[in-house]
């Protein structure tokens, strides 16, 4: 039973509407469908900016000017270079591990082999964040290459964040409607509140943990099926139905199990994901222009028949919905939807572990204990029943 003084504690399952921290890097209104970073709609930063800057932005709480932004671009380059032991990992992993373990086993290996992550001040801290980000699109890159049993492509210097991630997974440069698709879903996917992922960065680097550990745990966090791993079974489920004529009997059946439609609902948004309102509009287009329209006409009756059925308890598409089906139509396989979720969302990662250690405070949350207080009696393990 439950001690007195406890019950009076405010208790929320998964932390439901608790505030642990306070940010200025991103803001989800969850009943306006609006989705800020820094101050600046998500909407705008899609239309007028690129990845590098918006990491910038995310890190930094402003825009970069020209000589910032030449400077940190510079840096990124220099920086997204693997060492040989750090591909043979991956090549060694390729196809025996899923892409996510994969990610996760390399983030920490690449972690482990550097001293910095002994004692790291905050300085130090920076510095591995932005090599983390820097490195992680050669990193998931190199993993699809080994998953799908191909030969590396290695960086190439002239390319932009999002495109040379294309080049690399890929081995082609890409059209430049591709190329601002893949950059569109990385800005979409860079910062999103507190969400388990980053909740894990940041728990793990208020114990005065290094930036590589913090990212480990992200990536960790990200694998499961209710966060990251959720476009993956969007994609799979929408290729199940197969065509728009079977969604009501086979949305629906699944509706009345109780079972949970990948790709839809939300803690936070009640209304439709702004991410997935873009995402949505480059799905359409993609697929049209790669004769995969049956695709998405099929992911939209299913969004119409669960918001029929769903959408009067707050449950929408999110980002994951339509996500898979862009990254399909442009030639990824569906098991590296989630580790480019986790190239999107470094920068947040990595801007919100560092927003939170230079106030640090350690997270130390208590249960509500319901188990016997006792004090009962020890019995030998020879003497019991
Ligand atoms: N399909 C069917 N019913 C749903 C769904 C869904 N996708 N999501 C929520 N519900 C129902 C749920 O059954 C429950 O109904 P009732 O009150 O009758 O028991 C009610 O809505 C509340 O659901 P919940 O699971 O208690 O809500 P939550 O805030 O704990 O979970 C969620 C949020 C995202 C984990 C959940 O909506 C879900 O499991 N969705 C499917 C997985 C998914 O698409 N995840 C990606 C999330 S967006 C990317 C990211 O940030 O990670």
């Amino acid at each position: 039973m439950a001690d007195a003084q406890q019950t009076t504690v405010q208790f929320a399952r998964g932390l439901e509407g608790v505030i642990a921290a306070e940010t200025r890097i991103g803001f989800v209104d969850g009943n306006l469908g609006r989705l800020v970073y820094r101050g600046f709609d998500i909407s705008t930063l899609v239309e007028q900016s690129n990845y590098e800057e918006v990491s910038y932005l995310l890190l930094n709480g402003k825009l970069p000017n020209k000589e910032e932004y030449s400077n940190y671009v510079s840096r990124l380059k220099k920086l997204k270079y693997l060492e040989k032991d750090e591909y043979d990992l991956i090549s060694k992993l390729g196809k025996v591990s899923h892409p996510m373990s994969t990610l996760r086993t390399v983030v920490s290996y690449i972690g482990a082999k550097d001293p910095r992550t002994v004692e790291p001040d905050v300085a130090v801290q920076e510095d591995l964040g932005l090599e983390l980000i820097a490195k992680m699109p050669t990193i998931v890159a190199a993993i699809n290459r080994a998953h799908n049993g191909l030969d590396f492509v290695k960086p190439d210097p002239d390319l932009s964040y999002s495109s040379d991630f294309f080049y690399q997974s890929l081995g082609r440069k890409p059209s430049t409607i591709e190329a601002k698709m893949l950059d569109t879903a990385l800005i979409l996917h860079a910062d999103h509140g507190m969400n388990a992922s980053t909740f894990a960065a940041m728990l793990t680097i208020s114990t005065l943990s290094d930036m590589y550990s913090s990212a480990t745990s992200a990536i960790s966090a990200l694998k499961g099926p209710l966060h990251g791993g959720a476009n993956e079974r969007a994609l799979s489920l929408i290729q199940k139905v197969g065509v728009p004529e079977n969604a009501e009997k086979i949305i629906g059946e699944m509706i009345d199990r109780k079972d949970k439609i990948m790709g839809f609902g939300h803690r936070v948004y009640k209304v439709y994901d702004p991410r997935a309102k873009i995402l949505k509009q480059f799905a359409e287009r993609v697929t049209t222009a790669n004769k995969q329209q049956v695709l998405f006409k099929t992911a939209n009756k299913i969004e119409e028949v669960m918001i029929s059925r769903l959408g009067s308890k707050g449950i929408f598409p999110n980002v994951d919905f339509y996500s898979g089906m862009l990254y399909y139509s442009i030639g990824f396989n569906p098991d590296i939807f989630t580790p480019i979720f986790a190239v999107g969302r470094i920068s947040g990662w990595v801007a919100r572990a560092l927003e939170y250690v230079r106030d640090n405070k350690i997270f130390r949350p208590k249960a509500l204990y319901s188990g016997e207080t006792g004090p009962k009696k020890y019995v030998p393990v020879n003497e019991r029943d």
